[in-house]
């Protein structure tokens, strides 16, 4: 598969870094209802096996969960896959979550990960949202320290606009940002990804197949009986009326896709890809058959009729959404 520098680093990443938000199961907040370990495991050595360098998790996803699950199948690998993490988002032991920037709550949360995911340094380590924005620097600051220490290797943030990284790049340089990116979330290409891209910021795009909506998978009836330990139950972009008008996308998309003899999966990543500043896709799998839908995707380059004809698709959807 081909991998890509990750801005100014010296790592090079796959096109695709599996995520791991799913396999932290169902028991807190944002779960996606039932997810069996066995099946998680089974996931991330597909994932290995088919190529993919690196692995995205977040202290958060599970309460710790996914990150243990992590640890678990890297266990005893002589050579394992780059490990991108985070931290910042923290919970009570009623399982309320909250956010975090103060150092000591940094320090002590790379502590966790590490024993967490049984490694002494975290490849990556990400400050997962940028709130509360007043503390923004604290947060960074204990990253830069861990960097210093020898405890992780580059510092990034996910969810940062073009303000805020300006804010902390001053204060340590920033190996990447993670944000949303999809076809359905496309918020960062004004003004995020030029000041990355000036500043030789890898860009690692998440949800690019939004939650699995962009893959054919999901109809009606499936969204109708979502879990209720399944957070998509509560999103509005899996509710009418949106769900139709979505759904009518990912028809045009999966017609995009069959003339080039590929999956809408594919599509969608791909077009994440298109441009040459984002470093890769995080992808999201909980059963290791369906990395067979989507690992290709980081080798298709896809042509400007493709992309002008998903244009057409997504201006459709807008006017649609504004009527409905
Ligand atoms: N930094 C942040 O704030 C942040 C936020 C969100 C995500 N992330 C990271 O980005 C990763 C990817 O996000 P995501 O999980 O939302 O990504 P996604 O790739 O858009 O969706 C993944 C989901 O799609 C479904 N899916 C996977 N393969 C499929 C296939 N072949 N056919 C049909 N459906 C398929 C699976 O759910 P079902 O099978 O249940 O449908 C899977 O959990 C996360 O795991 C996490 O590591 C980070």
């Amino acid at each position: 598969m081909k991998k890509n520098k990750l801005g100014w680093t010296e790592f090079h990443f796959t096109g695709i870094g599996l995520g791991t938000w799913a396999m932290g199961g169902e028991d807190w907040k944002f779960g996606w209802g039932p997810q069996d370990d066995d099946l998680s495991i089974a996931t991330i050595h597909r994932a290995l096996d088919l190529g993919i360098n690196w692995i995205d998790t977040a202290a958060v996803y599970g309460l710790g969960h996914s990150e243990t699950v992590v640890g678990k199948a890297l266990k005893g690998m002589q050579e394992k896959p780059y490990i991108a993490t985070k931290c910042a988002r923290v919970w009570n032991k009623n399982k309320e979550i909250d956010y975090n920037l103060k150092r000591d709550n940094i320090i002590k949360e790379c502590e966790d990960s590490l024993r967490r995911l049984q490694i002494e340094r975290i490849d990556l380590y990400q400050l997962h949202w940028p709130m509360p924005e007043e503390d923004i620097e604290e947060g960074w600051s204990a990253i830069a320290e861990l960097v210093a220490e020898g405890k992780v290797h580059y510092g990034g943030v996910c969810n940062f606009n073009a303000a805020q990284l300006a804010r902390i790049e001053e204060i340590h340089p920033v190996a990447s940002l993670q944000p949303p990116y999809s076809m359905l979330v496309r918020g960062i290409e004004k003004e995020t990804l030029p000041w990355c891209k000036r500043h030789n910021i890898g860009i690692v795009g998440y949800s690019p197949m939004f939650k699995g909506l962009l893959t054919g998978a999901f109809t009606r009836e499936r969204s109708a009986t979502l879990p209720a330990t399944d957070h998509r139950s509560r999103d509005p972009h899996f509710q009418e009326p949106e769900l139709s008008i979505n759904l009518r996308l990912v028809e045009g998309l999966s017609a995009i896709a069959a003339r080039n003899g590929k999956t809408t999966q594919e599509l969608a990543i791909a077009w994440t890809l298109r441009n040459p500043e984002v470093t890769a896709a995080i992808v999201g799998a909980r059963r290791p058959e369906q990395l067979d839908d989507f690992t290709n995707a980081a080798d298709w380059t896809l042509s400007p009729d493709d992309i002008n004809d998903v244009e057409k698709l997504l201006v459709e959807r807008e006017e649609a959404l504004k009527e409905a």
